[in-house]
């Protein structure tokens, strides 16, 4: 397990083709979640560890994909705080009782995940066991800021002012906000790597709509309390969405791999990163909506940016949108490994092939 290729690309170590995985891998575009679905509701399903681990093996299988990542969701940490936790077909999650004030943040319940969400240690657990030995699986948390911008949005959000403003308000009551939010990922995360995780992501989603002076301020200290907390030896992917103008402080921040979208090129982002670290990305999740020809030329332009250097894992720049179809999906997956290999084949060749004098 330990020379897996995904792993080995955390590591930044030369692997004979770029991995590939993909964030919502497991989800509505696929037809047998959706027939799963139509039987369970989400959060049910997320807390059927033996569903949720089905869910979670099923994908890898369909696709070919390097990696597993745990079917289960970033608000369900949220639940047991006590804030009305809902997802609505219509509408996406809900939060009932969203905080207003530094009061509410007092309020927050505040227990170990091992008592409150048990079942995705559980799932993490049969997930494990039941996919092939070869296979990481990926846990994964919500990062602080992302998951305050729902605790205080009450839902999804398009300029997150409730939630600026609560910060700049009170700042006192949003630094105690972040310490609680560690204060529960930490065992979250750990939990999941105890019980059968090889890497973990944490996901930033919203974090790009920060000024770096912002996210300096309000979030660079306990994101690196958190990064420093995590059981070392288990590779980080840190991945946020529109973060262009926040990569170095991400970097900063910690984790093995940065995770990027496909609002910048890889390779400038890479740079920016600083190449002592990995990077995935960063394919427009769209782009699965292309015909066949233009599709392949996209995944050539992003491992023609990550220009062979050992670290690139390959992956969307967002999660995989519904109505994806499958079968783009699976064309993807057999691209990366297919153009990769022979891209590492070429790079060999011209390594070991003798230098002409003078070039
Ligand atoms: O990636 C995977 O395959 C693992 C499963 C996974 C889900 N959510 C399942 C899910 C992961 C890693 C997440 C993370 C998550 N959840 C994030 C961060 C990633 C991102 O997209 O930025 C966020 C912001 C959430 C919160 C969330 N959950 C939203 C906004 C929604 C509604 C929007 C949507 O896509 O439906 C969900 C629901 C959700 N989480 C679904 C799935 C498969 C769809 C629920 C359904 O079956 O109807």
């Amino acid at each position: 397990m330990k020379d897996a290729v995904f792993l080995r690309a955390c590591r930044r170590e030369p692997t004979p083709y770029t991995p590939v995985w993909l964030m919502r891998q497991a989800g509505r575009y696929m037809p047998e979640y959706r027939a799963l679905r139509e039987r369970v509701p989400f959060l049910t399903l997320c807390k059927s560890p033996e569903l949720a681990a089905q869910v979670t093996v099923e994908a890898v299988e369909r696709l070919g994909v390097d990696a597993a990542i745990i079917f289960a969701d970033i608000l369900l940490l949220l639940e047991p705080m006590g804030v009305g936790l809902e997802f609505s077909a219509s509408d996406g999650p809900v939060i009932r009782r969203p905080l207003r004030s530094g009061a509410d943040v007092d309020r927050l319940q505040e227990n170990h995940p091992a008592e409150t969400v048990p079942f995705v240690f559980e799932a993490v657990r049969r997930a494990r066991a039941s996919l092939a030995s070869h296979i990481p699986l990926i846990g994964f948390s919500g990062a602080p800021f992302t998951l305050a911008s729902y605790l205080i949005e009450g839902g999804s959000s398009r300029h997150y002012l409730a939630t600026k403003r609560f910060m700049y308000t009170d700042p006192g009551a949003w630094h105690a906000l972040m310490d609680r939010l560690v204060r529960v990922i930490v065992p979250y995360v750990n939990g999941q790597i105890a019980a059968g995780a090889q890497a973990v992501q944490l996901f930033d989603s919203w974090v790009g709509c920060l000024s770096p002076a912002d996210y300096r301020t309000f979030l660079l200290p306990h994101m690196k309390t958190l990064f420093r907390a995590i059981a070392p030896g288990t590779p980080v992917i840190h991945f946020g969405t529109e973060t262009a103008g926040l990569l170095e402080c991400m970097a900063e921040a910690g984790g093995d791999v940065i995770g990027v979208d496909w609002r910048i090129d890889l390779d400038a982002a890479w740079q920016r990163v600083g190449f002592d670290r990995a990077v995935q990305g960063n394919l427009d999740p769209a782009v699965l909506f292309a015909p066949r020809a233009e599709l392949r030329r996209q995944v050539a332009r992003v491992l023609a940016a990550a220009a062979g250097r050992p670290g690139h894992i390959f992956n969307l720049g967002h999660g995989i949108l519904p109505h994806t179809p499958v079968e783009n999906v699976v064309a993807l997956v057999e691209m990366v490994h297919e153009m990769s290999a022979q891209g590492a084949t070429h790079q060999a060749a011209a390594r070991d092939a003798p230098r002409e004098e003078g070039s």
